[in-house]
């Protein structure tokens, strides 16, 4: 797997002062916040015994390993060894790997590679999440396939009239028209119209398609960012639909997909079950 990127690897606010357990690219995390509400990563294998720091706690600023009390600050020195008498010194090697971590669109990114700062790779410009037009839902999705099969098929729109019939594509005319690329430093975007079958169209967005007599074709833009993004903008009759799914590879046959929907229409709390139940029925299809 590509080591030398930003992962996404956890929601923002599913991370507090509590560690936590998070596995991804067949390692173990522990994430975890301190006083100051920073977020942080590290490897969730403690160095003396192999504890895992997940199962520990906080004490101020330093994370402590429920096994024998070793205490870690954020950059992973150990700081204190209980057991020790008060004058003997901490070994230098007593350290766990820890990751430079972010904060930003709503997820704790960590950089998992070995390259200086001056040579990774930046995050992607994802200017929707500071939008304040959109309404925003999240949600999880676990797919037994490795992370690859799942970004793939979020950037196939030739199955959409076969396998998401209605706003996304039309069964009786699934032909892909021209297209273009764009290329960005590590991801890439292209734009379509597909046509939808509006007789297939359920719920709430029937509505809205009922003014039609014939249903114009849907705008749809899909992207890809490395090392595991992708986006779905499609536009609707009744606005925006923006779907970003980061794909996070647990291990070799499975994928933890932390999606974001964001939409400008149908604002209101009362239309988010909605909205998570669009989203995870595509994800089901
Ligand atoms: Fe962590 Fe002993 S295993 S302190």
């Amino acid at each position: 797997m590509l080591k030398n990127f930003w992962w996404p690897l956890e929601f923002s606010h599913i991370v507090k002062d509590k560690p936590m357990r998070v596995t991804a690219l067949e390692q173990e995390f522990v994430l975890y916040r301190t006083p100051d509400g920073a977020a942080h990563v590290m490897s969730d294998l403690c160095v003396h015994r192999g504890g895992a720091l997940s199962d520990g706690w906080m004490s101020g600023d330093c994370i402590v390993c429920p096994y024998h009390g070793w205490e870690y600050k954020s950059d992973g020195a150990c700081v204190k060894i209980p057991a020790n008498q008060k004058d003997m010194a901490v070994p230098k090697k007593a350290r766990v790997d820890s990751y430079p971590t972010i904060e930003k669109y709503g997820y704790i990114w960590a950089f998992l590679g070995d390259i200086p700062e001056s040579e990774r790779p930046p995050l992607p410009e994802l200017p929707h999440f500071d939008n304040p037009d959109f309404k925003v839902v999240r949600g999880t999705f676990e797919w037994p396939v490795y992370y690859e099969r799942a970004l793939e098929n979020s950037l196939d729109a030739a199955h959409a009239p076969f396998v998401h019939g209605g706003a996304f594509g039309n069964r009786d005319e699934p032909e892909i028209p021209e297209y273009e690329t764009k290329n960005y430093s590590f991801g890439a975007e292209m734009q379509v119209t597909l046509k939808p079958q509006k007789k297939n169209i359920p719920g709430l967005w029937k509505r809205l398609y009922k003014e039609e007599a014939e249903p114009k074709g849907v705008n749809t833009r899909a992207a890809f960012w490395m090392p595991c993004m992708t986006l779905l903008e499609v536009t609707l009759p009744m606005g925006l639909m923006v779907l970003f799914n980061f794909h996070l590879p647990v291990d070799e046959y499975k994928t933890i997909t932390k999606w974001t929907q964001l939409r400008t229409f149908f604002k209101g709390n009362w239309a988010d079950g909605d909205a998570v139940k669009r989203v995870l029925k595509i994800f089901n299809q």
